[in-house]
């Protein structure tokens, strides 16, 4: 590692990105000994009149992870992604970085933390050179570590032969390329990527990945939100879906694969209250029945293999039922990967005066 990539916290930094390697899907389990978190997330919250934006999350990130936020539009996770960067106040709840809450020492961690966020925020009347100045003395970062810092992340991200062109006549991919940079001017110790690729070209991403990748290999903890799942999936150690306000689940990816995968939920609506599943549950298919509302919910290993003994429960019953299917992913809202929203075919169903509209 040359001394200037040590300062910058990144691996080589000076590394020519042209010919680097695309992104491998491959899924990555690093076995490691947990590093420190770096991030602390408790009880998190944040109220706008009626809409709970953040409704009590909490989640770590250690040194050296990449820790996905995915989650549908308005899911929470921009206000989420503020608050942590102290731009917006809480709620409720707390963060810590490095045990230094947002709340009661909001300077010392804004100086631990750098952050991309998904409006882009750099000066269009500035020069790139410029614009990485300007955020490096907000920083308080001196001036000769500086100037020899900002060529580094000029080429790291690419842009070395455009240090002088205003970033107003940056492409889209561009601007996200010198954002990135801004972000780091101060070798933060946590990194804040808010939609770090939305609208980029593919050169672009496949900067943004590698430069996250060294960035996590070099020990920084990295917070990253997207919509796209395969992103999620090529980078990040940890992933947590957020809907609603709410995270609703966590875990690596192969972890929430494996529950997912084989998970559904039938949704049965119109059955007379006390109605028996035990020829289901004892078929061992079921794994919990919820009952809200008039509403039966049935967790499911497989949904179809259980239609036929459907069928005869809701023919019994003698009155119209409405039945949808969902893949567990669809009902918490999630990204899908292919085949994991909510499918629309349906099939009608007569038996004794019984009705069944099947939804999946
Ligand atoms: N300043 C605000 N005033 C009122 N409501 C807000 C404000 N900021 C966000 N919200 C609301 O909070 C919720 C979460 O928004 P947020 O931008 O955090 O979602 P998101 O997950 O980042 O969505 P996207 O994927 O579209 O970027 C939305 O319902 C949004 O309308
Ligand atoms: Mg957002």
């Amino acid at each position: 590692m040359t001394e200037k990539a040590r300062l910058l916290n990144i691996p080589d930094a000076g590394r020519n990105l042209s010919h680097a390697p695309m992104l491998s899907s491959v899924r990555r389990l690093r076995h490691q000994p947990l590093k420190p978190v770096v991030l602390r997330v408790d009880s998190l919250q944040k109220r706008y009149g009626e809409i709970d934006a953040v409704a009590g999350v909490s989640f770590d990130v250690r040194e050296g992870e990449v820790f996905g936020l995915l989650g549908p539009n308005g899911a929470g996770k921009t206000t989420a992604i503020s608050i942590l960067a102290t731009e917006r106040a809480p709620s409720g709840g707390d963060a810590k970085v490095l045990d230094h809450s947002i709340r009661e020492e909001p300077k010392l961690v804004r100086r631990m933390i750098g952050i991309a966020p998904q409006d882009t925020a750099i000066y269009p009347m500035l020069t790139a050179a410029e614009n990485l100045r300007f955020f490096g003395r907000i920083y308080g970062v001196s001036k000769a570590v500086l100037e020899s810092r900002i060529g580094e992340l000029l080429r790291l991200v690419g842009l070395e032969r455009r240090s002088d062109d205003y970033a107003g006549t940056f492409s889209g991919g561009m601007k996200r390329r010198l954002n990135l940079a801004a972000a780091l001017v101060h070798s933060p110790r946590l990194l804040l990527l808010d939609e770090a690729t939305a609208g980029v070209d593919l050169q672009s991403r496949e900067y943004i990945f590698e430069v996250v990748r060294r960035l996590r290999d070099a020990g920084t903890a990295i917070l990253y939100t997207t919509h796209y799942m395969e992103e999620a999936q090529g980078l990040c150690d940890r992933l947590g879906f957020m809907n609603h306000g709410k995270l609703v689940a966590m875990g690596t990816l192969d972890a929430l694969l494996a529950n997912l995968e084989c998970r559904e939920i039938i949704e049965l609506r119109g059955l007379p209250p006390g109605t028996d599943f035990a020829t289901l549950q004892a078929a061992g298919e079921v794994s919990r029945v919820e009952r809200t509302d008039g509403m039966v919910r049935l967790f499911v290993r497989s949904a179809t293999s259980l239609l036929e003994p459907l069928q005869k429960i809701i023919s019994r019953s003698r009155q119209p039922v409405h039945l949808k299917i969902a893949p567990l992913s669809g009902c918490l809202g999630l990204p899908g990967r292919s085949g994991l929203g909510r499918r629309s075919a349906r099939i009608h169903a007569r038996h004794a005066g019984a009705s069944a509209r099947y939804r999946w």
